[in-house]
């Protein structure tokens, strides 16, 4: 189905908040303009880089970019166009088992959800939807000249989507953060241990990922996860899914705003990390980049006045730190790492 069955001014086509959804995502949301980037020119190159001959009807584009594409035309309604991009049934799920029943006034969320309709509240099943777009890319698909490589951040990237819910009261970024960072890292796991992922490129990446997680978890988390050794044998891509897959489940259902601060003052005293020379330059950069990246995140969802100014100013600087890889410098980055320790306090 497509956005047009939802799109009846008393359901989610009319003005006023409460039924605003389609006027929200067709004019302020990227998504709605996924299939489009299909039509472009830096599109076209790209399909000629890797020689197919049409990017808006390839299914190498078009599973993440116009999902309606991958249903059989047999299945689909008349409202559903190639041509929507990626539109409400791609993260509500498809509508036949709950559309009549979705409006019933004593129908709960929960009823909704046995109904058939896809659980996008609870931060854990919401970070699996969002990933099957925004992690893994055909290897082949990325590199100089063509696709950028994707990088899933949950927290981030909620706040990036114009709104057309309202959150749970008191939720906290960072949950979101830890519960994306979690399920990232399983997502990784999956694609090294099945030949999804560039070995080479990616097993850094999947290391720093580990090694972020292990240090931001809150207090009392998995200890599976905090003993595991980031070797990277196949058989350790295997269990990190595991492990990464069971922390992000458990951090939906009991990270706290309590647990903000304890995270982003471990993370911080990371620097003396950053002196250790039996790890490679380029382990180092890949951390660097995914730990300044959680600072943000986690200073954002910090209550306000509780990170002082000098601080924030202090990760401005420690960004630029991470800019190249090819030029990062462990040791400097240590010093402003430790610098910016001091600003936050114990
Ligand atoms: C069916 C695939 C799909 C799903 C599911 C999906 N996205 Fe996207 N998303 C895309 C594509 C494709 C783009 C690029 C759109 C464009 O510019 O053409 C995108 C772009 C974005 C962007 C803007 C670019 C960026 O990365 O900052 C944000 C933010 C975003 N998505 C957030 C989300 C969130 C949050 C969820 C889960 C609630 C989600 N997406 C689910 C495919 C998807
Ligand atoms: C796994 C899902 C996925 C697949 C497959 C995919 N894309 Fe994307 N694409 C995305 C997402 C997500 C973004 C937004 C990334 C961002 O902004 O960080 C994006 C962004 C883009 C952009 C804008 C990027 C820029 O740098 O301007 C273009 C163009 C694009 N995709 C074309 C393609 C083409 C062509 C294909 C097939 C060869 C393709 N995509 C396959 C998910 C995908
Ligand atoms: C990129 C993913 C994505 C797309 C596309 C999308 N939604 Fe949503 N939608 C969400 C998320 C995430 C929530 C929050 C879920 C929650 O808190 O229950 C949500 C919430 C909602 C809600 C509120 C549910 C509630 O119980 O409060 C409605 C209504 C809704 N969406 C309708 C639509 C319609 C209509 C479209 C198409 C025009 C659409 N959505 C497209 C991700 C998406």
């Amino acid at each position: 189905m497509g956005s047009r069955s939802c799109a009846n001014s008393s359901c989610h086509g009319g003005a006023d908040e409460k039924s605003r959804q389609v006027v929200l995502w067709s004019q302020h949301d990227v998504h709605s303009r996924a299939y489009a980037t299909l039509t472009t020119a830096r599109a076209a190159r790209m399909a000629e880089a890797l020689e197919i001959p049409d990017a808006t009807t390839s299914a190498r584009c078009t599973t993440c970019h116009a999902p309606v594409q991958t249903v059989p035309p047999a299945l689909r309604t008349a409202d559903a166009h190639v041509t929507e991009g990626v539109s409400c049934a791609s993260c509500h799920g498809p509508a036949d088992t709950w559309l009549r029943s979705h409006t019933r006034p004593d129908f709960t969320h929960a009823d909704r959800v046995a109904a058939g309709m896809r659980e996008l509240r609870d931060l854990y099943h919401r970070a699996n939807a969002c990933v099957a777009c925004h992690q893994t890319i055909e290897p082949e698909l990325t590199g100089t000249g063509r696709h950028p490589p994707l990088r899933f951040e949950l927290d981030g990237q909620t706040q990036s989507q114009p709104k057309h819910w309202a959150e749970p009261a008191g939720r906290s970024g960072a949950q979101a953060w830890f519960v994306g960072q979690a399920v990232a890292l399983r997502e990784m796991s999956w694609a090294l241990a099945s030949g999804a992922a560039d070995l080479a490129r990616e097993t850094p990446r999947w290391q720093a990922a580990l090694w972020l997680l292990q240090r931001a978890r809150p207090a009392g988390a998995d200890a599976a996860l905090v003993n595991f050794s980031s070797d990277a044998r196949p058989a350790s891509f295997t269990a990190a899914r595991q492990i990464a897959d069971a922390v992000a489940q458990e951090a939906a259902r009991t990270w706290s705003a309590a647990d903000t601060r304890p995270a982003l003052v471990r993370l911080a005293n990371t620097h003396a990390e950053f002196s250790d020379t039996q790890i490679s330059a380029l382990a180092h950069a890949c951390r660097a980049e995914r730990l300044v990246l959680a600072l943000d995140r986690l200073i954002a969802a910090s209550p306000a006045g509780e990170v002082p100014p000098a601080a924030s100013a202090q990760l401005d600087r420690l960004f630029r730190l991470v800019q190249s890889q090819p030029d990062f410098a462990p040791a400097g980055f240590a010093r402003e790492l430790a610098g910016f320790a001091a600003l936050l306090g114990p």
